[in-house]
């Protein structure tokens, strides 16, 4: 289910642990990027995978083995292989990467203008508990984002992130004031050029003490959501220059008032982050019921998608030169120039749904099968007929960023998403 096409916020629209403590081993790594992913050999001879399966990676040194993340004796557990070999992967600590480079931009806007004051935390580990990532920000108990529909759970207690929202009592906690936390989240959801189930969020937080705003002669509240809407319509105007932007009140659970920021982009009007006044229950759980407090996330991949001109999510995550290379340190917006445009393969997949489907599900299969070779899952029909079955019919566009495909190949991903959905989803193929 799509509850925000932005893939930057989920809670809005009222629809949307840290590794020791989680029992994993620690130990030390050098820790370079391109030696974060761990093989196990040999492969399994006969299979031919698409994607290799990972037994260990490392996240800033800490190595997490697959079989604590990927487990089949845990009914509550839904992380396929294919997102736990994302989990060190850290595009934002990479210099020359549009994740990384835009992080380093609004690094700079913060530095600049706040005088190097925002911690800067990039290192956290996005397997959380459940009361990191909703409790301790005030995600009521029947909100959608808990579900395992939604959500990526490890066990019923642990998650992967779904929002870097997950640090703010921690790290309030630590002593921290003002900060900027980055880090991959994920999300089960549908699939476009837009979305993918792992993305970056970058999370602000600032503290304000009385004297603060008490010379302003303003109420507490007010200073702090008229400080929040000039710190980023500053931080807009950095990253995107003179753009038109407009301020959306909406919902979070954790804050209030809650706003989201639109610029101008193409003709339409893009939400880029949301934000707010804390709520006073997070503040007050750290000790902080004298202070307010203001707090904003956004997507990177968004803003990146925006900036360098890239139109598809998946390239991202592309090892290909062709896309790699066109990105240096420090270069804000300069277009992507698209190497080639492949062209697509459609299959269509027809099937009487049962009561538990859901296409996120659906859309868990056909990237378990065909990784980032589908670029898109669409519902093209649905019916329910007198006896009260209901048939979904899905197009499936499988297209390789890099090279072409053969008609056998995609067949072929056909025929076990065919085979798989049967077995997996309890569905009837038509
Ligand atoms: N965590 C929200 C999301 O992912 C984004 C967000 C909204 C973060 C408002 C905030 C905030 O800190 O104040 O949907």
């Amino acid at each position: 289910m799509t509850i925000f096409s932005a893939q930057s916020t989920i809670f809005s629209r009222a629809s949307v642990a840290l590794l020791s403590s989680n029992g994993f081993k620690r130990f030390s790594f050098a820790s370079s990027f391109s030696s974060n992913a761990v093989y196990s050999s040999p492969l399994p001879k006969m299979k031919k995978r698409r994607h290799p399966i990972v037994s260990a990676v490392d996240i800033g040194g800490v190595t997490i083995a697959r079989n604590d993340v990927v487990r089949d004796d845990d009914p509550t557990n839904n992380v396929p292989d294919s997102i736990f070999s994302k989990l060190g992967m850290q595009l934002h600590r990479r210099d020359k990467h549009p994740i990384g480079i835009i992080k380093n931009a609004i690094y700079d806007y913060f530095d600049s203008n706040y005088a190097k004051k925002f911690d800067k935390i990039e290192d956290l580990s996005p397997i959380v508990t459940t009361k990191q990532n909703f409790d301790d920000v005030l995600v009521p108990a029947d909100h959608v984002s808990r579900s395992l529909n939604d959500t990526y759970y490890v066990d019923s207690e642990t998650v992967l992130r779904c929002h870097t929202s997950a640090h703010q009592a921690e790290l309030l906690r630590k002593g921290h004031r003002r900060f900027l936390v980055t880090g991959d989240v994920y999300r089960r959801d549908s699939i476009d050029a837009t979305h993918y189930p792992v993305f970056h969020q970058m999370e602000g937080f600032c503290v304000f003490s009385p004297e603060d705003w008490k010379e302003s002669g303003k109420d507490a509240t007010l200073y702090a959501a008229e400080d929040l809407k000039k710190c980023l319509e500053g931080l807009a105007r950095h990253l995107f220059g003179a753009v038109e932007m407009r301020w959306v009140d909406t919902y979070f659970p954790f804050t209030n008032p809650s706003f989201e920021l639109e610029i101008y982009f193409k003709e339409d009007w893009l939400e880029v982050l949301g934000c707010g006044v804390t709520e006073q229950g997070i503040l007050k759980q750290s000790g902080l019921e004298n202070n307010v407090a203001w707090a904003f996330g956004l997507g990177l991949e968004r803003l990146a998608m925006v900036l360098f001109d890239i139109s598809d999510i998946r390239l991202f995550w592309s090892s290909d030169e062709r896309f790699t290379s066109q990105f240096a340190k420090g270069e804000l917006g300069v277009k992507f120039k698209p190497f080639s445009k492949y062209p697509p393969c459609y299959k269509d997949i027809s099937f009487w749904i049962s009561e538990s489907f859901t296409e996120n599900n659906f859309c868990e299969v056909v990237r378990g099968i065909a990784g980032d070779l589908v670029e898109e899952v669409k519902l093209i029909d649905n019916f329910t007929n007198k006896k009260g079955m209901t048939s979904h019919c899905y197009r499936i566009v499988f297209r390789s960023m890099e090279r072409s495909l053969t008609d056998e190949e995609v067949n072929d991903l056909q025929s076990k998403v065919r085979d798989e959905v049967q077995r997996k989803l309890n569905v009837e193929l038509r």
